[in-house]
């Protein structure tokens, strides 16, 4: 997709990934609308094609004030970037329920709900939803076994809702970083380093890339991507078959 003049949304744009994939974005002449919960007071960059907002997207009401604000101010949604999220290091605990609530509301229910949104605002219409998602979808880590639940539970929910599509102008892309130079680790309470790292501008470069080819996976590390793709062939055959069942069945209307 061309950026220039598109209408953009961007959760989690006042830190790491998110904050350089805005800068990235304006430079390309996109109008974004950019959120997180204290952007209005740690965001100091000002630009005539940006508009920020405090806004929490945890919950649905948030999710739902986000996009009326953002329609009543773009008017229409072209792209929405899910971006925000978070993680716990730690050693999970029957009395961290609380955890297990905020990293799935936060990572998990809120984007979901975003990408359903989207799809019935703009049903008949072109739009692209890109979420940042995670190396971690795939690949687990000890100590992050609620994030990786939480991204992983994304991986399968855009896997499946990608089938559910019968226009080729409606998009959905995910990112899969692996470990990048941000307040992340430290916001977790990490206190080793992770290795080995990625700079937030090389995925950022990555992301707008992918946006620009159009890719519905983009990998941030070639490394990954590769020794997680050697034998796709049988799963290839086997998806394309359920989803012929399921478009059978299911009969989704052709929205031209
Ligand atoms: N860094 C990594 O190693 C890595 C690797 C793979 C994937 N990722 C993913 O990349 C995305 C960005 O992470 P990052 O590395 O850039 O971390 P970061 O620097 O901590 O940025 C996270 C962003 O999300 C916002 N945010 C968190 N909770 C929010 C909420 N409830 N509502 C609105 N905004 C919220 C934060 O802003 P406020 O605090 O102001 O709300 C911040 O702007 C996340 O989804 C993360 O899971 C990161």
């Amino acid at each position: 997709m061309e950026l220039k003049n598109k209408r953009i949304v961007l959760t989690g744009a006042s830190s790491g990934i998110g904050k350089r994939l805005l800068e990235a974005l304006l430079e390309e002449g996109a109008i974004v609308f950019a959120v997180s919960r204290t952007i209005e007071t740690s965001l100091t960059l000002v630009h005539e094609n940006l508009t920020v907002k405090n806004l929490d997207v945890s919950t649905y009401e948030g999710v739902d004030n986000l996009f009326e604000m953002a329609g009543a101010h773009l008017g229409s949604i072209d792209l929405f970037i899910a971006n925000a999220g978070f993680t716990y290091y730690e050693i999970l605990k029957s009395a961290d329920k609380r955890h297990i609530d905020s990293i799935l509301d936060t990572n998990t229910r809120s984007v979901i709900y975003s990408a359903v949104k989207m799809r019935e605002l703009y049903h008949d219409q072109p739009f692209a939803f890109m979420a940042t998602l995670s190396a971690s979808s795939y690949l687990s880590m000890p100590g992050y076994a609620l994030y990786s639940a939480s991204k992983a539970a994304l991986r399968g929910f855009f896997d499946s809702f990608e089938l559910e599509f019968t226009r080729s102008d409606q998009q959905l892309l995910r990112v899969y970083p692996v470990a990048t130079k941000t307040p992340f680790f430290t916001r977790a309470k990490q206190t080793h380093k992770p290795w080995p790292v990625q700079s937030p501008e090389h995925v950022v470069r990555t992301m707008i890339k992918g946006l620009k080819k159009d890719k519905k996976h983009i990998y941030p590390s070639k490394l990954f991507k590769w020794s997680y793709k050697l034998f796709p062939f049988f799963y290839r055959l086997y998806i394309a078959k359920e989803r012929r069942t399921f478009l059978n069945i299911m009969k989704p209307p052709k929205d031209e």
